[in-house]
């Protein structure tokens, strides 16, 4: 696709100057995600108070939930460094050596991405987060020498989007996985509003309520909607940011009242019409589109699935009920009876 997609949860160039910003640098500013916040807060304080490196953290969970930004604060929180990297970016073992041999006590190492270490660097990690040691082989043959160099004992914060992707040796030297959610309308309004705050721009509380429903659930597209509201807001002259601005600019935008935009109705709609509601398989729903299965997987899919608008079944993807009202038409009889089972899982969730 050419043109950006607004309400996509993964992360794009016109985010980057913002997002810096918009970030809660404290606990305080983090809204939402309480169980997360309550295990983290309890362990932060044990390990100031034994004045020890706080266990190794896996965070997980869709993009844009707020990983990254839980990682600062994490780092702030201890008052310590972090160090940030990604696993793509770690390409062989004496990388993530060097990264680890030049941390302080106490430090943060932020690993983002980490189910795309590779296998060799992973290794490395095993021992180092586990005894706090530096494996390895000097040499070759018979001369070979197994050598170990203490580390200084850190703090490993991985972030991932894909938990099932990660080996299970990695996952189990993890003391804390905190698995993030998407974020109740009400949690979304207070994102906007604080962010409307850090951005000395001012919205009634109605339209702020307006973006977060629009949100998907996700702060990075709240932050992002609301900057194209500010814009519309602006134009038409407003001091302050009004409903009729939130609505007009969402409509300009064509993005629905729950957060779909043209893209998705496309795909619920050639669902419906050219597919009979399915089973259809990824690629040919990808291909109505114009965009590749692992797009569909990781872009589209997860919010239409989360509203219950489709289903995965064992054949492909189906329509349900909810889809089909969205846009408009009925769910044929035969349709109903046959996916029953998805409709009423999806409902008791
Ligand atoms: N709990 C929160 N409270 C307030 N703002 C938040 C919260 N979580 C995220 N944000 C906002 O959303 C933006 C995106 O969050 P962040 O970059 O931390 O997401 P992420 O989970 O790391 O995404 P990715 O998987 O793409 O790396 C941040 O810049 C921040 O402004
Ligand atoms: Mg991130």
């Amino acid at each position: 696709m050419e043109e950006e997609r607004l309400v996509t949860s993964t992360y794009n160039e016109t985010d980057s100057d913002i997002e810096n910003v918009l970030r809660p640098k404290s606990m305080e500013g983090y809204v939402g995600q309480d169980k997360v916040k309550d295990n983290l807060a309890v362990s932060i304080a044990a390990a100031k108070m034994r004045e020890d490196a706080l266990d190794h953290v896996l965070l997980y969970g869709p993009a844009g939930l707020g990983k990254t930004t839980l990682a600062h604060i994490i780092a702030h929180e201890l008052g310590t460094q972090i160090k940030i990297t990604s696993g793509p970016a770690i390409e062989r073992a004496g990388d993530l050596a060097a990264i680890l041999t030049n941390l302080n006590e106490r430090d943060v190492l932020f690993i983002d991405e980490i189910h795309r270490l590779n296998h060799n660097v992973e290794e490395i990690l095993y021992p180092a987060m586990e005894d706090y040691t530096l494996d390895f082989i000097i040499g070759k043959g018979p001369s070979a020498k197994n050598v170990q160099l203490p580390l200084p004992k850190f703090t490993l914060i991985g972030a991932t989007t894909k938990a099932g992707m990660l080996s299970s040796p990695l996952r189990d030297r993890f003391g804390l996985i905190c698995r993030l959610e998407t974020y109740t309308i009400e949690e979304l309004t207070e994102i906007v509003e604080r962010a409307a705050n850090m951005l000395s721009l001012e919205i009634e509380h109605l339209a702020a309520m307006e973006v977060a429903k629009r949100s998907r659930g996700t702060p990075r597209i709240a932050n992002r909607l609301l900057r194209r509201v500010r814009d519309y807001a602006v134009v038409k002259g407003h001091e302050k940011v009004l409903l009729s601005d939130a609505q007009g600019a969402l409509k300009m935008l064509e993005i629905d009242d729950l957060g779909l935009d043209a893209i998705d109705v496309k795909l619920l709609k050639s669902m419906a019409e050219k597919f009979g509601g399915g089973p259809c398989g990824l690629d040919t729903l990808a291909a109505t589109i114009n965009e590749d299965g692992n797009t569909i997987e990781d872009v589209y899919e997860p919010y239409l699935l989360q509203l219950g608008f489709i289903a995965r079944t064992p054949r492909g993807r189906v329509l349900l009920s909810r889809g089909y009202e969205h846009i408009g038409l009925k769910m044929p009889e035969s349709k109903l009876k046959q996916y029953a089972i998805f409709e009423r899982q999806d409902e008791n969730k």
